[in-house]
């Protein structure tokens, strides 16, 4: 019997989540070829959703293609990726190669294919010839201007979706933003979603006076309903043959701080936990097993990351996490965390932000991993 939960990896759709209204909202705007931007903070389900989206779209008959912009070490390397995704849109090799000599005017694009055992092969594409940065700009003007002719050349929809579409911003700033918003607002049949998991600097690029400003709707990503995810969570223990006591699922999404990527992390190992012991019935006292496993386990890397902050960052976060993140500049927790004056305590939260250990929700501020909030408060004093 296989994990029912899954975490680290894009979410298969027998293991998504709710996200309905969301998913309607994103295939609706992307089939009408809309630019649109999806902001969460990290492990909020973004690429899952994306992805869900996309497989929907293409089976309505939409071309898609997907890239990672931060997979990419530079931003002709990125335009290389984004040729080759563009060219093997369900073609074949020979197709691909033929179509992008065609499409491409200002340079001589190379391409290779190499054969691989048990798989269809991989193929990638390269511009030799490209070296200057005005040269990689014409290049980029023609690659981004693709969509729109692929679009056009087969008669279908096309759907793009750039995810971590902040690490555009380390390319070359400013000019791949214009070139790209430019592009993307002359194709009429093309959607695109721009995906990005750092919200503040995402909000920034959809700011005024940058080249994104009201290029299409904002989507916000927010966590699913604690109450949906619990029994989505119960749901998937029963159908493994492990039966979830009643409360397991609510439990697991309050102790993981109801990321989803906390949450099937949780799910998962309960779930090997009960499943190696021979068990059939998941309840606290599994979780809580699993729990003291799971901190054991990350104790050298948590007492690292620990090790690294000022004694003003410790004793806020130890405030944030027996406070439950709120009412952090009063008097009373001040006294009671002998914690410094306000200034000191809004320098140790912005710290805290960013080193990515702390997330602001709303007035609440929340230890983005929920393992370290809780070896927080058993393992610090
Ligand atoms: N709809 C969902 N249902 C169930 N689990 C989900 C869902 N969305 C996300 N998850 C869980 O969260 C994890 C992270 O999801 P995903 O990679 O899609 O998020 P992301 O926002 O793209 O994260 P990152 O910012 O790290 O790229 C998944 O591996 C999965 O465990
Ligand atoms: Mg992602």
């Amino acid at each position: 019997m296989e994990n029912p939960f899954i975490y680290g990896e894009i979410v298969p759709d027998e293991a998504f989540a709710d996200r309905e209204t969301e998913l309607d909202r994103l295939v609706a705007d992307l089939s009408s070829a809309q630019k649109v931007f999806l902001i969460s903070p990290r492990r909020y389900g973004k690429s899952s959703l994306v992805h869900r989206a996309l497989h929907t779209l293409s089976r309505h008959g939409a071309l898609t293609l997907e890239l990672t912009v931060s997979s990419y070490s530079s931003y002709l390397a990125f335009l290389e990726g984004y040729a080759r995704a563009l060219a093997t849109v369900e073609t074949t090799w020979q197709q691909a190669r033929a179509w992008l000599a065609d499409v491409i005017a200002t340079t001589r694009p190379e391409l290779r294919y190499e054969p691989e055992e048990g798989g269809p092969g991989r193929f990638s594409v390269a511009f030799p010839l490209v070296r200057t940065a005005r040269e990689v700009n014409r290049l980029a003007n023609e690659i981004f201007s693709l969509p729109g002719r692929l679009a056009a050349d087969r008669k279908r929809t096309v759907v793009v979706a750039l995810d971590e579409f902040q690490a555009i911003d380390a390319f070359d700033g400013g000019e791949v933003e214009h070139a790209l918003r430019a592009a993307a607002q002359q194709q009429r049949q093309v959607g695109y979603v721009f995906a990005g998991s750092e919200p503040s600097l995402m909000e920034k690029m959809i700011g005024p006076r940058r080249p994104f400003y009201k290029a299409g709707p904002v989507m916000r990503l927010e966590k699913i309903p604690p109450a949906v995810f619990a029994e989505f969570i119960e749901a998937r223990f029963a159908r493994s043959g492990i039966r979830a006591e009643p409360g397991l699922g609510a439990a697991i999404v309050d102790l993981a701080g109801n990321l989803p990527y906390d949450v099937q992390r949780l799910a998962h190992e309960t779930w090997d936990d009960v499943r190696s012991s021979g068990g059939r019935r998941a309840g606290l006292e599994q979780l809580h097993a699993t729990l003291t496993r799971l901190l054991s386990e990350q104790d050298t890397m948590f007492e690292a990351v620990w090790q690294r902050l000022t004694l003003a960052q410790r004793a806020v976060l130890r405030a944030v996490v027996l406070q439950g993140g709120r009412e952090l500049l009063s008097a009373d927790t001040r006294a009671r965390h002998r914690l410094g004056g306000p200034s000191s305590i809004q320098a140790s939260l912005a710290a805290l932000v960013k080193h990515d250990l702390l997330l602001k929700e709303g007035q609440q501020y929340v230890v983005i991993d929920s393992l370290f909030r809780e070896w927080i408060a058993r393992k610090t004093y």
